[in-house]
């Protein structure tokens, strides 16, 4: 047998628990297995699905790079898998229910065969994890979302024959230090740089699926970014958080520092970051929006409601004035700078003024898109706690005004798009009408649709010219003008 080698992850804290995995050949096939002290893992296979956030999305990319090193494989069929996963969002009602109807479709493949190990990790399992394994008897093992570093662990003690369990603790560490994976050869990538959220929003679940704040060292990110940028390609950065303005508030440090020493890393060409929160949107920030070479055009500033009384019961920290005062603000540095939002409709109580509010600040903001939702009671919040007067369809009623209302204004922003030439990275295509498209996003967020040069021309990743050529509220056609290549060159409009 050769000698084993050591796989270390570099992923972040581990559980010490865990022995140390090793890659062994088998000397007669000559088959590749990983060796935990005594236990052979030989290539298997991983389902995985993801609800909820881009977090959830970057969270599920770390646990299937931890899973590379007990010899599993990704698979898009469930029904070949050895392991099925689910990475679970709570932050609604419907959430919840998408999740608890796919685990329910896994209850006959575990029936069919019993070998394959089922896991549910992210936000339901952070709070309701002991009862998810208590009332599925299928399901192997529960995961919140401060243990994923420790999946190897957990998935290693599921094979060795350990009943059903549920983890979520939180992780004591005082560091919250990790090393971004990027798994898919993409020039564009996630950084978490803060987790969790110490707000309180009377609506929302998050402080509970997510814990305390806790900041990553301005240092190791920018190191973090560097690396990715000179060794595997990256150009395209988005910084993650629940609330990324709140990021180094801990150590002394700023998201606008943070911002800056990005701006200067060579080769990276664009940053980004989600998402923000109006009360801690600095003067400082404002400022880097107007400076910095490398940020994008556009901001995701979630309102919530354009009706104080409304802002107040949700806890949000601002007035409608001081919201208002920050978008005059952004402008004034960045006259051209994109803006988009969240809205819940028909929060506890809302009356029909306040609504009302509510479209009057879309017309106000202008905003590029929105996100809206019908308000969804969690347990543990404050909210839930409060008597409602609202009914459902009250709220579903006020969500379709609300779309109706931004679709109009939308409209009219997109189509002065008509006639502009923008600077694209080509993310993906698609088929309309029978013919290939290919796609990316503008600087400002905005997704452009357009032909190639020729049918079988592969422009992936390639950053290229395009001239909006016609706009709805929500799409927009262009037409090739240059293909720049995948570098995009200093000539290059940033727009
Ligand atoms: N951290 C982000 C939001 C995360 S949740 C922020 O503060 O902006 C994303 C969005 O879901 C929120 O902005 C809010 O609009 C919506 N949301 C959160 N809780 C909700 C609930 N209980 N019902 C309906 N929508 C909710
Ligand atoms: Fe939820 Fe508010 Fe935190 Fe956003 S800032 S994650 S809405 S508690
Ligand atoms: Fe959902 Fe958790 Fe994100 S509740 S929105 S997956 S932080």
């Amino acid at each position: 047998m050769t000698t084993p080698t050591n796989s270390s992850s570099g992923l972040g804290n581990r559980n010490a628990e865990l022995p140390q995995e090793q890659w062994v050949e088998n000397p007669e096939t000559g088959a590749k297995v990983v060796k935990v002290g005594d236990m052979e893992f030989p290539k298997r296979k991983v389902w995985m699905h993801t609800f909820g956030c881009q977090m959830n999305y970057h969270d599920t990319e770390r646990v299937l790079s931890h899973l590379e090193n007990l010899n599993f494989e990704q698979t898009k069929d469930q029904q070949e898998a050895d392991l099925i996963l689910f990475n679970t969002c709570a932050i609604r009602d419907l959430s919840n229910q998408k999740f608890y109807s796919k685990l329910g479709d896994t209850k006959h493949i575990k029936k069919k065969n019993p070998d394959v190990k089922i896991g549910v990790g992210g936000c339901v399992a952070q709070t309701e994890g002991k009862e998810l394994v208590k009332k599925y008897k299928h399901l192997d093992f529960s995961f919140g979302t401060d243990v994923i570093d420790t999946i190897n662990e957990l998935v290693y003690r599921s094979y060795a024959g350990e009943d059903p369990f549920a983890i979520n603790t939180w992780d004591r560490s005082q560091n919250f230090s990790i090393e971004t994976k990027i798994t898919n050869g993409s020039p564009q990538a996630f950084v978490n740089i803060i987790k969790g959220c110490n707000k309180c929003c009377s609506y929302c679940i998050v402080p509970f699926t997510r814990g305390k704040e806790k900041s990553r060292l301005q240092k190791e990110v920018v190191e973090d970014v560097r690396r990715l940028v000179e060794y595997q390609g990256v150009q395209e950065v988005t910084l993650l958080g629940q609330n990324v303005n709140s990021y180094g508030k801990d150590n002394g440090e700023s998201l606008a520092g943070l911002i800056t020493e990005l701006d200067q890393i060579n080769g990276l060409e664009l940053i980004r970051y989600t998402t923000s929160h109006p009360y801690d949107v600095t003067d400082e920030l404002v400022q880097v929006h107007g400076e910095a070479k490398k940020l994008s055009r556009h901001l995701h500033l979630p309102v919530q409601s354009g009706s104080n009384t409304v802002l107040q019961r949700m806890l949000r920290e601002y007035t409608v004035d001081h919201y208002m005062g920050l978008v005059e603000k952004l402008r004034k540095a960045k006259p051209d700078i994109v803006l988009s939002t969240d809205i819940i409709a028909g929060f506890v109580n809302e009356t029909e003024e306040e609504h009302q509010a509510t479209l009057d600040l879309l017309d106000r903001a202008q905003y590029d898109f929105i996100y809206s939702y019908a308000y969804s009671q969690r347990n543990k919040t404050r909210a839930s706690r409060w008597e409602d007067s609202l009914t459902d369809d009250i709220r579903g009623a006020r969500l379709r005004e609300i779309q109706a209302y931004q679709a109009k204004i939308q409209e009219k922003i997109r189509k002065e798009l008509v006639g502009q030439t923008f600077t694209v990275l080509v993310d993906g295509h698609g088929f309309m009408g029978g013919e290939k498209k290919w796609k990316g996003r503008t600087n400002c967020m905005r997704i452009v649709h357009f032909l190639p040069e020729h049918q079988e021309h592969d422009l992936q990743w390639h950053w290229v010219e395009v001239e909006v050529t016609a706009a709805t509220a929500f799409s927009c056609q262009g037409k090739l003008k240059k293909v720049w290549g995948r570098r995009m060159p200093e000539q290059a409009s940033r727009y």
